[in-house]
Order: structure tokens, then sequence, then C-alpha cells
């Protein structure tokens, strides 16, 4: 029988969650944090079921030396998942989850280090992180850490920043600074790129899958927003300004110029060096955030340039993204800007 629609996306996103992963990335992550930014704080990993999550893992081999207080890790009973998934116990422990998905039960496990002690509780419902059950472990929680589930990712954070103003240490897609909600907690600082990039994850199926749009987000303190970096003086003609917004195209951060204070559209990657005593974040070059920025679209002698000269995608006049003309004079349509601004009194901060 063929699919419908719903049970397609259903599908689809079923797949897009279920990414697991590895240990030497939140090892590598969570290395680079100050022990005092762990210490005695409670900790909870709310899209992660010990049976195979590797936070489970970590936490179980880090809490004593991080000084955490507790550790809690739910579940999400999710009847649909498939067998086959990578387990750190017993084939049992792994069967028993598996029957837990099936009838929707889900469980709360609290770690507790200085006594290296874990309790296990059965959750009411099936644990998802937006269930009340859920939002009252994480009421009482200090820090989240987990990699939440990709297709939730905004009502994810909307939770834990917005509604619970918790400290947070979790795995996104880069696309998700687009968003225009996203977007502006990004802008006003109320949360950053981690240190790190995740590049590949092992699905439910055991097979190992790389990636190169996913990222550690955070709002705990990080060592590069203190650090300006070294910015060389350029020839500020080799750069072209964007037809539709008032600021020049920087194609590579590393020709970010020193001698220049309007702003400027740079890759979105510059997010991971980004330090607000330096620049201040005026806007994005797409997405429904664009409007932020502008107002104005693309305008229709450059779409119709655009094409004329073998642009490819679909855009249409007033769409909302930044085109510029390159030095040959081509309409183009560069990936994703961060629109910047240095800060003149970046040095007296
Ligand atoms: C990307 S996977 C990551 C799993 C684990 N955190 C890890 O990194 O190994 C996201 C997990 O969230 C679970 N999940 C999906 N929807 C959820 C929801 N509404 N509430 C809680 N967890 C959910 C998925 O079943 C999956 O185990």
């Amino acid at each position: 029988m063929p699919q419908s629609n719903n049970q397609l996306h259903r599908a689809k996103e079923l797949k897009n969650n279920e990414f697991y992963t590895f240990m030497d990335d939140i090892e590598n992550e969570l290395s680079k944090y100050d022990l005092a930014q762990f210490e005695s704080k409670i900790v909870y990993c709310n899209c992660d079921d010990p049976t195979w999550s590797n936070f489970f893992k970590f936490f179980i081999k880090w809490g004593q030396r991080l000084k955490i207080k507790e550790v809690h890790f739910t579940n999400y009973a999710n009847g649909k998942r498939q067998f086959k998934q990578l387990t750190l116990f017993e084939l049992d422990d792994l069967k028993e989850s598996a029957e837990d998905d099936k009838k929707g039960t889900a469980h709360h496990w609290i770690y507790t280090p200085a006594t290296n002690k874990i309790v296990k509780k059965e959750l009411n419902g099936n644990g998802d992180f937006r269930s009340n059950e859920c939002k009252e472990i994480l009421c009482k929680c200090d820090i989240v850490v987990t990699n939440p589930p990709f297709s939730l990712f905004r009502e994810f954070i909307d939770l834990i920043i917005v509604t619970y103003n918790k400290q947070f240490l979790i795995i996104g897609d880069i696309n998700i600074s687009k968003y225009r909600d996203c977007f502006n907690l990004i802008k006003t600082n109320k949360f950053w790129f981690g240190y790190t990039q995740v590049k590949k994850f092992i699905n439910n199926e055991l097979v190992k899958q790389k990636f190169g749009n996913k990222f550690w987000y955070t709002n705990l303190d990080v060592k590069y927003r203190h650090q300006p970096f070294v910015l060389h003086e350029q020839d500020l003609s080799q750069f072209c300004r964007y037809d539709n917004y008032d600021a020049i195209e920087v194609p590579q951060v590393k020709l970010i110029p020193d001698n220049y204070f309007e702003p400027m559209g740079v890759p979105i990657t510059f997010l991971q060096k980004y330090c607000p005593e330096q620049f201040e974040i005026l806007g994005i070059s797409e997405g429904n955030a664009i409007f932020e920025l502008t107002n104005r679209g693309l305008s229709k002698e450059f779409v119709e340039n655009y094409y004329k000269n073998g642009g490819t995608g679909s855009y249409n006049i007033n769409h909302p993204i930044l085109g510029y003309y390159n030095k040959d004079g081509i309409a183009t349509i560069p990936f994703s800007r961060i629109i910047i601004r240095r800060k003149q009194n970046e040095l007296s901060n």
C-alpha cells in the first residue's frame, strides 16, 4: 500500500532523529570546559537511553572527576525504533529496552557520582522532553547535555532557554541559524557555538555516517568569545557590495579586514570564532531571519540577470536573500552569510 505523505514525513523524521553520538566527540567537547563549570551541578540528559547513549557512558566515566552532583537521564519510548541498536551493556538490557519501547514505557535514571549509585524509576509517560514529568526534572537541573532529535531542535532550544533559562551543551545543525527564533537568540548572545564540530554519528542500523553541518551549541562560557581574532589590513576594492543591502561581501573569514568598520557579510562559520567584544551581529543573509536586517529582497533585474547567466535554484522577485554582482558583473547568490560590524571601541573593552 502506498504510504501517505504524513507516514513518509514521520518515517523521514524518525530516521533523521536516530543518530547517536560517539564517545570521542563527547569527550573532545566536554574536556574543553573548566571543571568549575560542572562542579556541584545537576546535569540532565533528556534524550538519552542509558542502554545505548554514550552520554550515559561519559558521565559514568567522568562524573566524579567533574565533581557533578547528580546526572539525570530520561529516554524516549519509541515503538518504531529498530531493534538493531548499539548497546553499551548486555544484550538482555537491549531486549528489555526494546520491549519497553513497544509498551511505551520510559525511565528516569539518577546517577550520583559521589556514591557511584544509579537509581532507575519508571516514568508515567513516554519520556517526551516536552512532557510535564520531564519538564519537572528539567526544572531542577542546572545544565542540559545531549544530542536532541534534529527535527525538534527549535522546540528543544525554546524550552531550555526561553522557558526554563537553563545552561546547556547540545548538538545541532548549522542551518538552525537561518530560523528567525534561533537567529535572534544567537544575535542577542543567548547561545553560541561550542568548541568542536561533530563529523560523524552512528545510526540505529549501526552504520557510521559522516556529516559536515553538525556542531555543539552552548550558553556555557567559552574562551574564544573573549579572544578577538587577529585581523589583517585588506585592499577594500577586492570586495563586492550586495545589490539589496548596504554591506560588503567577504567570502572567507580570514579575509575580514582590519581596516573596515561598516557592515559586512561573512560565512556562517564566523560564528565559531565570534568574539562579541570585537564584533556585533546585525543579521543573516537568508531565511526568514533576514527580515531582522532588511525587507528588500532580490530585485526583478537581479533575478533576470541571475538566470540569464545560468544561475540555478529557485529565486523569485523580492526573494528574501542577499545577492551581489561579482567582479565579472555576474549576479551571484552566496551561501549563507552572517552580517556583522566591527565594534569601534573594541580595544577599550
Ligand atoms: C539524535 S538522537 C541522539 C540520541 C543520544 N542523545 C545520542 O546522542 O546518542 C535523538 C534521540 O532523541 C529521541 N527522541 C525523539 N523524539 C523525542 C522526544 N520528543 N523527546 C525525547 N526524546 C526524543 C530519539 O529517539 C533519539 O534517541
